[in-house]
């Protein structure tokens, strides 16, 4: 019971840019967190009564039958091999366990329901070190560590998630919302969210990946279905081609090892997908809010930001630092 506790409260005591509220699990806003929260309740409320129970009989025992001054200095009479308590402390315990187990396949198999309606919206959430890359298969649409989705006005309308992993294993949690469910390389688990509110949710990789898992951050952006359907619009549109070409545009070249702009000749695939960069309220995982000043920390060396990132210091002297931000503030 105690372990419950501690679990509840470190939990909610998650950190990220200071304009974040902290994340807090008892104030479920989508299916998913709600069942587990009501099973987190269940499991603390059971053990709770158990640990009552034992923890008065041991007081009653030591307060009863301590020792007293006038005790002989003879031994007690043992007393063994009562078939009544026995059965009891087996068949108690037994019983707990199995009331327990139920439960739990129960609210595992709810959260996993991998056979989704079929006209229902699916994200593919992969999980890389130390980032997500988020995909939507039917509209077309790729970004990084901002899951956009419609806020859910029945089940019906609730967003799949795909979730897959290129390196190792990744997990995904939205304290309001749900999850915890883990990215596995070679193999795709499902999850499913619908959030009741529209709002900016904060979300944590929560299996430890490496040096940076701490900062593998990520926000579910749950919006009214208009606005929605809004933003994958934007998203969609392919990068705009300027008149001219910025010596940014140029420098670019030294990034498209690893990173793409659909609509251009820049197509990497080991980074987030750039196209619609300034869009995005954070950048590097969730770390820095999206601001010119630190965008340009950020490229003038990752490594400072987040030490043993996938991102190599590529030690960029002005002006180029200064063209490639310019730059990366244009990919709206
Ligand atoms: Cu990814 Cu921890």
């Amino acid at each position: 019971m105690l372990s419950t506790l501690c679990l509840l409260f470190f939990q909610t005591q998650t950190s990220g840019p200071p304009e974040h509220k902290i994340s807090n699990i008892f104030r479920p806003l989508a299916t998913p967190a709600r069942s587990e929260l009501n099973y987190g309740m269940l499991v603390l409320a059971i053990t709770a009564v158990i640990f009552v129970v034992v923890a008065t009989l041991i007081i009653t025992t030591m307060i009863r039958f301590r020792r007293r001054a006038t005790d002989g200095t003879q031994e007690p009479p043992q007393v063994y091999g009562s078939n009544r308590i026995e059965a009891a402390w087996t068949v108690i315990p037994i019983l707990v366990v199995f009331v327990l187990a139920g439960v739990t396949a129960r609210v595992v198999w709810g959260i996993a329901d991998a056979s989704p309606p079929k006209s229902t919206l699916h994200v593919e959430v992969t999980g890389h070190q130390y980032w997500w890359e988020v995909r939507y298969p039917y509209y077309g649409v790729v970004t990084a560590n901002e899951i956009h989705v419609p806020v859910s006005h029945n089940h019906q309308d609730a967003t799949y998630f795909d979730l897959k992993s290129t390196d190792v294993i990744h997990s995904l949690w939205v304290p309001e919302l749900g999850g915890k469910t883990d990215l596995i390389p070679d193999r795709t688990n499902h999850m499913w969210l619908d959030p009741t509110e529209a709002g900016i949710y904060r979300g944590d990789c929560t299996e430890f990946c490496g040096v940076q898992h701490a900062n593998m951050l990520l926000e579910v952006v749950a919006q009214e279905p208009a606005d929605f359907q809004k933003w994958i619009a934007e998203q969609q549109k392919p990068f705009v081609k300027p008149a001219q070409i910025s010596a940014g545009q140029r420098d670019f070249a030294l990034c498209a090892g690893c990173h793409a702009i659909q609509g251009t000749a820049f197509k990497g695939k080991l980074g987030p997908d750039l196209t619609h960069l300034a869009s995005r309220r954070l950048i590097a995982s969730g770390v820095l809010p999206n601001t010119p000043q630190n965008m340009k920390g950020w490229l003038a060396n990752p490594q400072e930001t987040k030490e043993g990132c996938l991102m190599p210091n590529m030690k960029l002297k002005e002006p180029m630092l200064s063209d490639l931000t310019a730059f990366m503030e244009t990919l709206k």
